[in-house]
């Protein structure tokens, strides 16, 4: 018996597909790494096998005990929610934490404290938060907020942040600007 499996597993965000019949399945005693690029799906996955997210097909076992599955209808189906809680509470899980503000937007997140801290015109900060974003090969989720994006984008935003708050610094002081010269 696998102490967790998971078969053709599909998980999209609105028309994002992210897992597209994902299978896993592991043994006791055994120790799996999960290895990807950045935003390729290995939180999503996790996620999904603690019910953190729902998966839209597939089916998830733990100890031989169904946690959701797929009917004729292809659609899956959890079992009732004291059945999964009682699964959840034999699953650990260590987060990610970067520490961004999570109630606002990327975007916001790099502007906010240039804003605030540093007397930042609004439209400035926001024109070197995207040039940032466009660095760190972001910029297409300016609008989104951390919980939205995977570990290491981030830990891109994060990085962002804090070149965002040394280069307004540079503009304000007139100083030469490292992003601006190559
Ligand atoms: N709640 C969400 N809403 C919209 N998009 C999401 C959400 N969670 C993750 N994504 C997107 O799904 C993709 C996979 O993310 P994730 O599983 O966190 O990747 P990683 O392999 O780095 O852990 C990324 O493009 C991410 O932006
Ligand atoms: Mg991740």
């Amino acid at each position: 018996m696998y102490m967790l499996q998971a078969l053709d597993i599909y998980k999209s965000f609105g028309h994002l597909e992210v897992l597209k019949g994902v299978t896993l399945q592991v043994k006791k005693g055994e120790v799996i790494s999960i290895i990807g690029p950045s935003g390729s799906g290995k939180s999503t996955l996790l996620r999904c096998l603690n019910r953190l997210e729902t998966i839209d097909r597939g089916l998830i076992e733990i100890e031989g005990e169904i946690m959701v599955s797929t009917g004729a209808d292809k659609r899956a189906h959890y079992g009732n929610e004291n059945d999964i809680a009682r699964l959840r509470r034999k699953m650990g899980m260590v987060f990610q934490n970067f520490n961004l503000f999570p109630h606002k937007s990327v975007l916001q997140n790099l502007t906010l404290a240039p804003i605030l801290v540093q007397n930042c015109d609004a439209k400035a900060a926001e024109q070197t938060a995207l040039a940032l974003l466009e660095k760190v090969g972001l910029a297409h989720k300016a609008r989104r907020y951390p919980f939205e994006l995977s570990g290491g984008q981030q830990q891109r935003v994060a990085i962002a942040r804090a070149l965002a708050m040394n280069l307004i610094y540079c503009v304000l002081m007139n100083l030469p600007q490292p992003w601006t010269q190559n």
